[in-house]
């Protein structure tokens, strides 16, 4: 496990982006484009986050959620395949959560696809809850999403 001290959390940059990408890519069945990501630098309502590893500054995941008018809503997470199962992917959704009950955020939402376990069980881990199903949400390959939400 990766403890607190070998891993920061930061702004994403456009110089973070070929990176990124690759991780996206080895990630999502239908993953996000360069102009998808680069818009989000441009919306004032996103906080697209990297984490990297100390002392190596490796890029080993990253976190998109909007915050809008007391609600937060996770659009992306994603851990490099070679540093899952260590704490990251906890760590980026619960650095989310610290800064989203600052902002005095109150509720929480996200999409998964049905047959994600590890995602699933991740953030029934920080005590998102299933809300309902959206039936054929995902394409490539068509899935149902699970609407989950958390009250903070
Ligand atoms: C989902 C994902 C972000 C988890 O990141 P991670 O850094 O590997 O997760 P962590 O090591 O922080 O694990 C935290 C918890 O998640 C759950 N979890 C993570 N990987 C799991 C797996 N392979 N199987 C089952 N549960 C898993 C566990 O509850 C774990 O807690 P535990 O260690 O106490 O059992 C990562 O698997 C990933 O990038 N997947 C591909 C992209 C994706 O599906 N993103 C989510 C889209 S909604």
């Amino acid at each position: 496990m990766i403890k607190e001290d070998q891993i920061t959390i930061e702004e994403m940059r456009e110089d973070d982006l070929d990176e990124v990408l690759k991780i996206e890519k080895t990630s999502f069945s239908d993953p996000w484009t360069y102009p998808m990501f680069k818009a989000e630098f441009s919306n004032s309502f996103s906080y697209p986050w990297v984490a990297r590893l100390l002392p190596s500054r490796a890029l080993a995941g990253y976190i998109c959620f909007w915050l809008f008018e007391g609600e937060a809503h996770v659009l992306n997470l994603a851990v490099h395949p070679q540093y899952r199962q260590k704490g990251i992917g906890f760590s980026l959704i619960t650095t989310a959560l610290d800064y989203w009950r600052k902002a005095g955020v109150v509720s929480a939402f996200l999409e998964v696809r049905e047959s994600n376990e590890a995602a699933r069980r991740l953030y029934e881990k920080i005590g998102f809850r299933m809300i309902t199903r959206r039936p054929k949400y995902y394409k490539n390959p068509k899935e149902d999403a699970f609407i989950m939400g958390l009250e903070l």
